[in-house]
């Protein structure tokens, strides 16, 4: 059974619905091996201050259906330094803790790494949650599947406005650096056009995009801007198209938050679940700085150097999909 005793858990960064599922996934089938479970509370930054608290089976019951993380979450700054990290590990070492389990983005997986380079013998292994899915090695990561049916609901709803009177909307999504729920929620919801940072020069396109659109007077215009896109977001993008564009009745809609919350679908469920599972196979099987994720419906391991390194893409044919089915 290997030599570790006792694993910590913890959720870092963004919140995303489905990560109680990976918690819970980790929690039980870590007790299925006779391994003792600690939940860290608000990320580094619970490890830096001690906010543990022991998970027995029922600790984890009736949490599969609620958004957010009962383990909170933070970004911790003291943990980007050394003393930060110095702190954290020699909590661990005193809990007995052997190994940590770390759900989160590209940051915590970061973190995870600089943690793993420096002491080598707490193992750590990642799972992928943010809902901008934007994690190298996985072509999925928990909460994004919610969040995306989230954003695609909205539309639908802005779209009803949009026709019944004739009007153009730029709808803001999450994405800060990403663009992959802006580019899937407008192939969803049919947008005429997609902003995301991963494309540059988009305002251009667009406006010719729009001098076609006014002579063919669609009904309804829906331009979905990921926040994160390198010519603003979507107020900016709405004033720069504006000025040159002033028969069309212009709205901007911000989703904001709502994104990151709610009720986790089953696919963020069903996932959420079986990377809690397998991060703790992984363990069993004497795995350190890898990221559970899945490829092409398998389960796999990343070593956390690529994670970190290496920057998912999005798909260019996705984005032709989008200009060519608005047509
Ligand atoms: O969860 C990812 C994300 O939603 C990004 O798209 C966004 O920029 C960021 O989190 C904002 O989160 P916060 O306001 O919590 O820092």
């Amino acid at each position: 059974m290997g030599r570790i005793k006792s694993i910590a858990v913890l959720t870092s960064g963004g919140d995303s619905p489905g990560m109680n599922a990976a918690i819970r996934g980790v929690t039980r089938s870590a007790l299925y091996y006779g391994i003792e479970v600690t939940g860290i509370r608000r990320g580094y930054q619970g490890m830096i201050e001690k906010d543990f608290v022991r998970l027995e089976a029922g600790s984890v019951s009736n949490i599969l259906a609620r958004g957010g993380t009962i383990l909170k979450t933070a970004r911790s700054k003291e943990f980007m330094e050394p003393e930060g990290r110095r702190r954290a590990y020699g909590n661990l070492k005193e809990s007995g803790i052997d190994a940590v389990v770390v759900i989160g983005g590209d940051g915590s997986l970061t973190g995870a790494r600089i943690f793993c380079d420096e002491y080598f013998d707490i193992p750590f292994i990642g799972i992928p949650g943010t809902i901008d899915n934007d994690i190298y090695g996985t072509d999925y990561s928990i909460g994004y599947d919610t969040a995306l049916n989230t954003v695609v609901e909205a539309v639908d709803k802005i779209r009803d406005t949009a026709d019944s009177h004739n009007r153009l909307f730029f709808i803001e999504v999450m994405g800060r650096d990403a663009g992959f729920l802006a580019l899937e929620s407008g192939i969803a919801c049919g947008a005429e056009a997609v902003m995301i940072p991963e494309v540059k020069h988009q305002v251009k396109n667009l406006k010719s995009y729009l001098e076609k659109e006014f002579k063919r007077k669609k009904s309804s215009n829906i331009i979905i801007v990921a926040e994160g896109d390198e010519e603003g977001g979507a107020f900016d993008i709405a004033d720069k198209v504006k000025a040159d564009f002033e028969n069309f009745n212009i709205r901007v809609s911000i989703l904001g938050y709502i994104q990151r919350g709610g009720t986790p679908s089953a696919l963020d469920r069903v996932n959420g679940s079986a990377l809690g599972y397998a991060a703790v196979e992984a363990l069993m099987d004497d795995q350190k700085s890898v990221m559970v994720g899945f490829r092409n419906d398998e389960i796999e391991l990343i070593p956390f150097r690529k994670v970190i390194r290496l920057k998912k893409k999005i798909d260019p044919n996705e984005m032709k999909m989008v200009e060519i089915l608005s047509a």
